[in-house]
Parts: C-alpha cells; structure tokens; sequence
C-alpha cells in the first residue's frame, strides 16, 4: 500500500512506519510539523530504506495536506498526529483544540476530495475513569482532560464523515504504550532516566492508579489490521495483556535500573487525575490481531534500550525539556 503517516515522527508513528516499511513492503509519505515530541532522529534506521519519504508540515495547514496527497498520491491516511501528554493540556490546551479539531477537520476534508480510506489513531481516555470491568467501544464516551476531550471531539467528527459522505474511515483506539522511542515526559521513560541519573521519581498522588500497558508494536500491529481489514465507520478498541497499578511500575523500574526505592516521592496529584483504563479488545480480535508483549518482558527491554541510547535522549533531556519539567514538576533535573 502507499501510506500518508501524519504524525509518523512521534514515537508510535515511528513504530507503525518502520512496520509497514519492513514487515509490509508499504511505501510511506510521513508528514510530521515535528513539534517537541516529533523527531526525525526517529527515522535513523529507516531513513535509507525504499520506499521511505518525509514531509515537515502540520496538518491543520490545508496546502501542506493538498500538496502531499497531491504529489505522492497514497491509498489511504493513517493520522497519528496529535499533542498528546495529559500534563501539557491542563497546563495549555490551546494546541490540543488545533491539531485535535481543526487538523483532524483537514484531513478528513482532504479524504473526501481524494476519495482516500482514513485511519484515526485514538485513545482509551475518551471512555474516562473506570473502576471495574472494562470499555468495549460501545461503552459512552466520557473524556475527563482537555487531551482526552478533543481527541473524543475529533473522533465524532470522523464518524460523522462515515454518517454523512460515506467516507471509509476506522479508529483504533489504543490503551497506555511503552517502549523505545517515547518521549521522556510519559510515566515509564520518566521514570527510567530519573532512576538512572539518581533524580527522584515523582509518583502523582496514592500511584495506585491502574493502567493497561500495551507494547507500541503491538498498538502498531492492530493499526495495520485496523487499516487492512476494519469495517468502515466502525471503532476498534486495541489494550494491552497486562494492568498495573503506576506504583507497581515505578518500583519494578528502581529493581531493573538498580536505583533506591528511596528515590520515589509522593508529590501532588494530576488534576481530575483517571484512576483507571481497562479496554475490551475482542472486536480487533476478530480481524485477526492479537497482543504479543507481556508487560514485565517488554518493560526489561524499555529500560535496555533507554540505558543503550543514549544518544537518542541526552539531546531531549539536556535541551527544553528541563524548563519543562521544572515548571511541571517544580524542581529542577540534576544532569
Ligand atoms: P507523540 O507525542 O510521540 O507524537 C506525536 C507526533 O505528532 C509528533 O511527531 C508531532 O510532531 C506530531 N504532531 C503534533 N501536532 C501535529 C500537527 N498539528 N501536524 C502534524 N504533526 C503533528 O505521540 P504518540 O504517543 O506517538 O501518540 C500518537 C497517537 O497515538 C496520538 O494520536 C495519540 O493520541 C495516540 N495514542 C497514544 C497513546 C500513548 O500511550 N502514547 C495511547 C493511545 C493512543
Ligand atoms: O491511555 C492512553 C493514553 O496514555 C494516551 O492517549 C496518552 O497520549 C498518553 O500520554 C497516556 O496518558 P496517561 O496520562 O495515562 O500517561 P502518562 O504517562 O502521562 O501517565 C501514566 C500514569 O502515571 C498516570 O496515572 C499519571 C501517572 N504519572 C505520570 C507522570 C508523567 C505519575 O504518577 N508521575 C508522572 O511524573
């Protein structure tokens, strides 16, 4: 197939483009604006291959959109492109609103006009908290942050095109990855390079909030069966094997990075904080998909990798990350 990524430099864009380039034989156009959490630095080992094309621009702006479709003239879009840390949208929505709303407006506009099947990467948090049991896609929807709000939003809107022009549009919603390649403002990449630069490790409130980790190959794979065989206008949730209370993580890191349990800080809770994500995965299922990573061994070969590129991170943690963890965290990193 011949792929537009939007987004496909952030971290599970990478994934799914370095898939579909060597397990598929995919050409791939990514159009990325590379905001702070995309990274071309992404692209290293896939840079070379065939079949491989990268477009800086964002996906809000109609002409970059028109001109990719235009030129490279793919059979479908995969839209990962997205702001996408909880933290930054209490703290600053504003480009939340843009790229979820107006961004997902322009491609679904430019689906239309080129008559392109369109693929909506979405999350597990426009269902909201639960306590027990667990989402199916028919569960209502209930986001709690201004993330989870405006991606709900961009969801709506990309069914609506399915209700009203027909169009040949999927989501997949994915529940929490990890991974290599993940910006280290999320929990398990946070966590790590904390451990091992001897930072503290800032567990927001009780840390028994529970979430449902999925390996990013995996999130990538069920995409791919999304995209090759999904229902148009249908939702299909994708959560991973394994649950796991934030605290359990935090100190099953400090044992694989060999850190001191002392290191963990109880500081004050997110604002409107989930407690909890489960997912539903039997409908992807049914097409075929299947999670492959257990938690405990893909989180042992998250912190391998992140111990063996240093490369990748040093540049992201000695650069603006640091203004933003101090405004974040209110303390500063120490190296
Ligand atoms: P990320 O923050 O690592 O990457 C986002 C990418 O989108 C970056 O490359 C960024 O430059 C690009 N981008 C942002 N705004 C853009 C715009 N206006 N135009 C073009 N490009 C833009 O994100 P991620 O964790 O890889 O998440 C990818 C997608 O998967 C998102 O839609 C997210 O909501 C969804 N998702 C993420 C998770 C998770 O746990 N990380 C779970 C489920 C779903
Ligand atoms: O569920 C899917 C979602 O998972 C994606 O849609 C989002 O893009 C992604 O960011 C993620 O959202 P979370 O808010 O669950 O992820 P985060 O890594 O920010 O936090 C995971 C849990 O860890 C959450 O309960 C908050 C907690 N946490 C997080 C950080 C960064 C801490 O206790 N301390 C921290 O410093």
């Amino acid at each position: 197939m011949k792929l537009l990524v939007c987004g496909g430099a952030g971290f599970i864009g990478s994934t799914f483009v370095r898939q579909r380039l060597r397990e598929f034989g995919d050409e791939v156009v990514v159009l990325d604006k590379l905001t702070y959490a995309g990274r071309e630095e992404n692209f290293h080992d896939i840079r070379e291959e065939p079949g491989f094309r990268f477009l800086r621009g964002a996906i809000e702006d109609p002409e970059a959109v028109g001109e990719a479709i235009g030129v490279h003239r793919p059979e479908a879009i995969v839209n990962f492109a997205a702001e996408t840390h909880v933290d930054r949208s209490i703290a600053e929505p504003d480009a939340f609103v843009k790229t979820h709303a107006l961004g997902t407006h322009v491609l679904l506009e430019a689906a239309r006009e080129w008559g392109l099947r369109y693929v909506q990467v979405s999350t597990d948090e426009v269902y909201g908290s639960i306590e027990e049991g667990t989402f199916t896609e028919d569960s209502p929807l209930r986001p709690s942050s201004p993330y989870s709000a405006t991606k709900t939003g961009a969801d709506l809107l990309v069914q609506s095109y399915f209700h009203t022009y027909a169009l040949g549009v999927v989501i997949c919603r994915g529940s929490n990855n990890y991974g290599p390649y993940q910006y280290p403002e999320k929990l398990i990449p946070l966590m790590i390079l904390n451990a091992i630069h001897g930072d503290g490790l800032p567990v927001y409130g009780d840390g028994m909030q529970v979430r449902n980790w999925i390996h990013c190959t995996d999130f990538a794979a069920a995409i791919g069966y999304v995209l090759e065989h999904g229902r148009a206008g249908e939702v299909y949730n994708a959560g991973g094997p394994d649950e796991q209370a934030n605290i359990d993580v935090v100190k099953r890191i400090v044992e694989l990075t060999g850190a001191d349990e002392s290191q963990i800080e109880h500081v004050t809770d997110r604002p409107g904080h989930d407690r909890r994500y489960s997912l539903s995965s039997e409908k992807v299922r049914t097409l075929g998909w299947t999670p492959k990573v257990r938690f405990q061994e893909g989180l042992e070969e998250t912190v391998a990798w992140y111990r063996e590129n240093k490369w990748w991170w040093d540049p992201i943690r000695s650069g603006d990350y640091r203004e933003y963890y101090e405004q974040q965290y209110g303390r500063a990193l120490s190296s």
